[in-house]
């Protein structure tokens, strides 16, 4: 459904953050893209949803399609049309507006049915949001805010949600409910690519998975084999103490050098 090839993009003319970057979301799936911090994955959410302009940033090379079409010259909001919706890195809710209020500005870009059902649907999957619904979203906490972000997103009913770390920050119950609603949301028909540092809790849930390291992709695997990946375990799963690795490449580096001495 959603296919990147070989995209190249540049900062302010100079800075080369994404290089030769291709991924796969196919349709019904949850697709998880892995990697630390500065590694791209917010650049690559950008480029899908036309967003980079507002960062100064630029698609140099290379193809983004939804079913088969290039979009990557669309403006932000007719790929909002497309279907494909982001929620933001650090759950981004209008403080001062109540949560229902917060909802009802997502269904502006929607198309198709009313906003009374699209409500209805997002209070089912988040119960907590209904009960706090009158409540300035300020006051919500961390994980409900999350929630609130993701509704938001749902209500304009999107065939693919692109999620930037939503399980960032928060406590270990709070990330299996989250964990749990992207599941459910995807049960119900929502593609979505997830974007996270918390590997562990991504590849539980992804088909499939890709790591990316400054700007490329440096694997790409179904998740049960990523999980069972000696070198993923070890950097990304936190699986085995020791290591002073500062990346994944790096790993591998050691080990063929280990390898090469004994
Ligand atoms: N607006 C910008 N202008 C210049 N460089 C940027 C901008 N946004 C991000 N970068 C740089 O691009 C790289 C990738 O950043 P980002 O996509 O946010 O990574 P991630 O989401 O994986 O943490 C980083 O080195 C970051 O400093
Ligand atoms: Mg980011």
């Amino acid at each position: 459904m959603l296919s990147i090839s070989n995209l190249e993009v540049v900062y302010d003319d100079v800075i080369l953050v994404l290089r030769g970057i291709s991924l796969d979301v196919p349709d019904g799936s949850i697709v998880a893209l892995l990697g630390a911090n500065g590694a791209g994955k917010t650049t690559l959410l950008r480029s899908i949803t036309g967003l980079l302009d507002l960062h100064e940033g630029e698609i140099t090379k290379g193809r983004i399609t939804l079913d088969g079409e290039p979009i990557q010259k669309l403006p932000a909001s007719r790929i909002v049309h497309r279907g494909i919706k982001q929620v933001m890195e650090g759950r981004r809710v209008f403080a001062e507006f109540t949560v229902e209020e917060n909802l009802r500005v997502g269904a502006h870009t929607a198309k198709r049915g009313s906003t009374a059902a699209s409500l209805d649907r997002v209070y089912g999957l988040f119960p907590a949001l209904r009960d706090r619904r009158r409540q300035a979203a300020g006051y919500l906490s961390g994980g409900e805010q999350q929630m609130l972000a993701m509704g938001r997103a749902l209500m304009s009913d999107p065939r693919c949600l692109l999620l930037d770390e939503p399980s960032l920050g928060l406590a270990p119950l709070l990330v299996q409910q989250i964990r749990d609603l992207i599941v459910e949301i995807n049960a119900q028909g929502t593609t979505v690519l997830l974007v996270e540092q918390n590997a562990n809790m991504a590849l539980s849930i992804a088909a499939q998975g890709y790591i990316m390291e400054t700007g490329k992709i440096v694997m790409d695997k179904p998740s049960s084999e990523l999980l069972d990946d000696e070198d993923v375990r070890e950097f990304y799963l936190g699986l085995r103490e020791g290591s002073d690795a500062k990346s994944f490449r790096e790993v591998k580096h050691y080990k063929r050098r280990k390898r090469w001495l004994s």
